[in-house]
């Protein structure tokens, strides 16, 4: 949800504090957008500024009065959650001295218990958000030590939260505290950072460190100290980030969405990258997980949201051919409140390209509870569902910037489909040749990707001529159900188009009442050597042309057989039926992509969203 970043270093002209809060702002936006704001802290004096709207907003103020140089910055871009998104409601908010200024991400949950008892001490409010609690109980509390401040609000706080804060009486400290909310530490060579996630300060420096569930860290230039709730020092865990810095610059492109669709075929082969041995054999080791374990699984369960929750469909057709194990696939919100049948022998798979989207991490919980093991599919190294988690396989797909999801996608199916071949491995092949072929093929895809990313032309061409059309439908069967969906989200995110996703032999079953005239209808085919399946679907295009529909076919290249059904074809490489959606969703991400740009409209931050979503 909202980004946070902070900063202690040296201060000289090349290291100014407001600009590196500045710079990690920037890297951070996408997590929300819909104010931003600063803190800069001088000897003996703080300052601020912020501004309703996206960070070229604060820019310009800062620019127009400018703030002096600092010893410490915080900084914030806001998605709200309590409270319009309004100057006054923006962050950084202040005590009533307005020596002491916070920041937050997430919700206090008390904040209007709170809130009274404070109106009732005649502490004045100037915001409508749950944050101004926390910076005037801080204000309260502070006796000289923001440490010990922090440790005291800390612990009357309910929610979620992240919250650094900076004094003016400690111009070189930045305290910062986090429950429920990701946090996370740079660490420097004379300078020391603080940001929601390794985006903020990745350019400066890759050493990071994890805080934990309800610690409190403060940094200095020279120094990071680490407390436990009760206020004992411990030892935060270190870890190395792998991100190239310049993966989250947008290398020519116009949008970070166009960039991140263009890096597919190195985010699939770095996922494959070391993770089988030369006679075909998956190696998992990272995995930590008893065998024994893995070998006693009578169910999986996907938990999940949004895209990711669609990587789980895609998941399910495989892993069940390949394993014999059911695999339920549940939407992470709805997990938790629907009492599910959950135990010892139960392997929930989670699957999060931020690891820290709420319900995602809600429903892990609940499962561990439940006495399940917990495996997480997570690109963000040092996020809180990989923390929590029994065991982590990390998808190696780099920052993922634009809001909408694509690479991570991509890289999810991808280690989803490592660790079905890993869990067939273990638990004795039902089918060998068939896995050991799959797995040869998960190394092709890369190359067919980009043969469909050559094609892209044609595909916006396509999308700027219906940039006015108001409504997509779309239709697939078996895995190409799950990709029907992912299209449509797309196309609604992107485009604020009406789409839906259908099961294409749902059709009959009621929404071919929408088919009318000129309605435009995507449909995924199976591959010709899936007859079966493939005929199903070709019967479902006829039946829609017959009806007047404008059919824009997605299908295997040689396949002819659609030829006079469709008005539009893409196509993709032949690829087995399982590894179609690492191809058949491309001209659907391209196509939402284009559609969005030609008709104005933000890509990279679609109104409305954020990136990780750190609130239930
Ligand atoms: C859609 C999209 C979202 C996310 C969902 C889960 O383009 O990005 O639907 O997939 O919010 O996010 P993560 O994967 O971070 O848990």
């Amino acid at each position: 949800m909202c980004g946070i970043v902070g900063y202690v270093g040296p201060g000289t002209p090349s290291t100014r504090p407001l600009d590196a809060a500045l710079d990690g702002l920037a890297r951070l936006e996408y997590r929300g957008y819909d104010s931003a704001g600063v803190a800069v802290v001088t000897p003996g004096g703080l300052s601020s500024a912020k501004k309703a709207g996206k960070l070229a907003n604060l820019r310009q103020v800062l620019a127009e009065h400018p703030l002096p140089e600092g010893t410490a910055s915080i900084g914030h871009t806001r998605w709200a959650t309590h409270g319009a998104p309004t100057d006054v409601n923006a962050h950084p908010h202040l005590s009533r001295d307005g020596r002491l200024a916070v920041i937050h991400n997430g919700i206090i949950e008390n904040f209007s218990t709170l809130r009274s008892e404070l109106a009732d001490a005649g502490v004045p409010f100037t915001s409508e958000t749950d944050t101004e609690v926390v910076a005037h109980l801080l204000g309260r509390a502070y006796a000289g030590d923001l440490t010990d401040a922090m440790l005291e609000v800390t612990r009357r706080l309910e929610g979620a939260y992240t919250l650094l804060a900076v004094h003016a009486d400690e111009p070189g400290v930045v305290v910062g505290a986090r429950r429920n909310s990701p946090l996370v530490v740079g660490l420097g060579d004379g300078e020391n950072f603080l940001g929601s996630d390794v985006s903020a300060f990745i350019s400066s420096t890759r050493e990071a460190m994890e805080i934990g569930q309800d610690e409190v860290v403060t940094i200095t230039a020279d120094e990071v100290r680490v407390r436990d709730a009760g206020g004992s020092e411990i030892q935060a865990p270190r870890f190395r980030v792998d991100w190239d810095a310049d993966a989250a610059v947008k290398d020519g492109f116009d949008t970070f969405m166009e960039k991140e669709i263009h890096e597919q075929p190195k985010a699939v082969a770095d996922t494959l990258l070391g993770r089988h041995d030369e006679d075909g054999n998956l190696v998992l080791d990272e995995l930590r997980v008893d065998e024994s374990v893995l070998r006693t699984v009578d169910k999986i369960i996907v938990v999940a949201c949004g895209t990711a929750a669609y990587a789980g469909h895609v998941t399910k057709y495989a892993v069940e051919h390949w394993c014999r194990i059911p695999v339920e696939v549940e939407l992470a919100h709805e997990f938790r409140y629907r009492d599910p049948v959950v135990d010892v022998r139960t392997l929930v798979v989670a699957i999060s390209q931020s690891g820290e989207t709420m319900d995602t991490l809600m429903a892990i919980r609940h499962a561990r509870e439940q006495g399940a093991k917990v495996l997480a599919i997570v690109n963000t190294h040092g996020s809180t569902i990989a923390r929590e988690s029994d065991a982590v396989l990390y998808t190696h797909a780099g920052p993922e910037v634009a809001v909408a999801s694509t690479k991570a996608f991509l890289s999810q199916i991808t280690a989803c489909y490592l660790l079905g071949l890993y869990l067939s491995q273990l638990r004795g092949y039902k089918y060998p040749d068939e896995v050991a072929g799959y797995l040869d093929e998960l190394g092709r895809l890369p190359e067919k990707i980009q043969q469909v990313l050559d094609a892209e032309g044609h595909v916006k061409d396509v999308a700027r001529a219906m940039k006015d059309t108001d409504a997509v439908l779309f239709l697939g069967r078996h895995v190409g159900y799950p990709v029907a969906l992912e299209g449509a989200l797309k196309l609604k995110e992107l485009a604020y188009i009406h789409a839906e996703g259908f099961a294409a032999g749902e059709l009959k079953h009621g929404p071919i009442a929408l088919i009318e005239p000129g309605r435009d209808v995507f449909v995924i085919v199976p591959t010709p050597r899936r007859p079966l399946l493939h005929n199903k679907v070709v019967s479902n295009i006829q039946e829609i042309r017959a009806r007047g529909a404008r059919t824009l076919v997605i299908a295997e290249e040689g396949d002819d057989s659609i030829d006079q059904w469709a008005e539009v074809i893409f196509r993709v490489p032949r690829t087995p039926t399982l590894m179609m959606p690492l191809v058949t969703v491309v001209p659907l991400q391209i196509f939402a992509c284009a559609l969005a740009a030609a008709k104005g409209l933000d890509v990279d931050q679609p109104r409305n969203l954020a990136k990780s979503v750190t609130v239930e």
